[in-house]
């Protein structure tokens, strides 16, 4: 019997979904992407001519009533995942969400509510670092107890400067810089020391671009948290940086500490010459996290097929909204902010 296949209509052609899209049309064992929706008409185009997506739509909801649809996989602007998730889910559509899983806690418990009424369905959000072979290799070792109890988590996000004009007018739809970027970091810090954000404190600057100050965000943060049992986190953002996307967490317990990343190299070689000893860069998050973006992919086809709930759940996505939107809260307010 011929294994059946999941039907996906992909939302949003841009910087990411663009991505995906090619992972799904191309890469994703099963998946058959049949229908992409983008309010930008030559993005459809694109998907028509690089995807062979014939069925593209210029309208969310149309694309929804497409026939013989298993699926959606947003990567629209951050401002409207909650809403697409829950129209989906109402439409008995499996969801897969690129994070943030909505800019605001209401509309986050709004998709935990849509996704709870629909335990037939498969929700995934997103948080790609954990879908990164050596992310999920760290916290293996965590769960064994190679580090004894962990009680610090140490995690930044840091993006070249040459990004710095396009993050300016991302701002607006992304939620700002730390929903936009420090929310992989709060999910790796609820993930590796299993406890909730109970209180935050957050500054920063525009440090090298004053265009931030005038949207009320920042080019570099740092942020400190402390989690209910009084374990610790250190959230770090820049957008300023020279060398490239420099994704890295220190995971410290009881016995030991692990370091996952920390030298952002994009491959295994090393260049010794009259100037030093140097490693490139990996340039941006896609080709830091190419092996993540298609493993989650994957993961919500194979769940969809067999039945299976992710571990990552919509509870999560609420959570890191949360922490994101009292981070934001902090540093606006220059005071320490309890979470919900
Ligand atoms: N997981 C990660 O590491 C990661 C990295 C980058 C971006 N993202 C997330 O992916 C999402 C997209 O980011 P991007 O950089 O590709 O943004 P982008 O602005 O380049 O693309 C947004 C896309 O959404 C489409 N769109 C917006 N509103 C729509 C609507 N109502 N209906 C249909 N299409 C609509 C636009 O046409 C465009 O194709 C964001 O939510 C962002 O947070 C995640």
């Amino acid at each position: 019997m011929a294994t059946r296949r999941v039907r996906i209509g992909i939302a949003g052609l841009g910087r990411l979904g663009k991505s995906h899209g090619l992972n799904l049309a191309h890469r994703v064992v099963n998946a058959d992407l049949i229908a992409a929706c983008s309010i930008v008409p030559e993005e459809l185009e694109w998907a028509r001519s690089e995807l062979g997506v014939e069925s593209v739509y210029g309208d969310y909801g149309s694309m929804l009533d497409h026939a013989g649809l298993d699926a959606v996989f947003l990567a629209t602007s951050s401002a409207v995942h909650a809403a697409q998730s829950i129209q989906a889910l109402d439409h008995g559509l499996h969801v897969f969400s690129e994070k943030p899983m909505g800019v605001n806690v209401e509309e986050c418990r709004a998709v935990e509510a849509a996704v709870a009424a629909r335990p037939d369905l498969v929700f995934l959000i997103g948080f790609v670092r954990r879908f990164d072979p050596s992310y999920s290799y760290a916290k293996k070792l965590v769960d064994d107890g190679a580090i004894g109890e962990p009680f610090l988590v140490r995690s930044q996000t840091v993006d070249l400067d040459e990004y710095a004009p396009f993050q300016v007018r991302f701002v607006p739809t992304s939620g700002g810089i730390f929903l936009d970027m420090n929310i992989h970091d709060i999910d790796l810090a609820r993930w590796f020391l299993g406890d909730e954000v109970e209180s935050v404190y957050a500054i920063g600057g525009s440090f090298v671009h004053p265009e931030f100050e005038s949207v009320r965000d920042a080019d570099n943060t740092v942020a400190l948290a402390t989690f209910r049992s009084g374990k610790m986190a250190v959230f770090g953002v820049s957008r300023t940086a020279f060398h490239g996307h420099d994704t890295h967490t220190e995971v410290t317990g009881s016995k030991g500490t692990l370091k996952i990343g920390m030298t952002p190299a994009k491959n295994r070689v090393e260049l010794f010459d009259s100037s030093g000893a140097r490693v490139e860069c990996v340039r941006d998050f896609y080709e830091r996290f190419s092996e993540g973006f298609l493993a989650e992919a994957q993961e919500f086809v194979d769940c969809i097929l067999q039945g299976r709930k992710p571990t990552v759940t919509a509870r999560d996505g609420t959570k890191a909204t949360e922490v994101g939107f009292a981070l934001t809260e902090s540093f606006r307010t220059k005071s320490i902010v309890r979470t919900y």
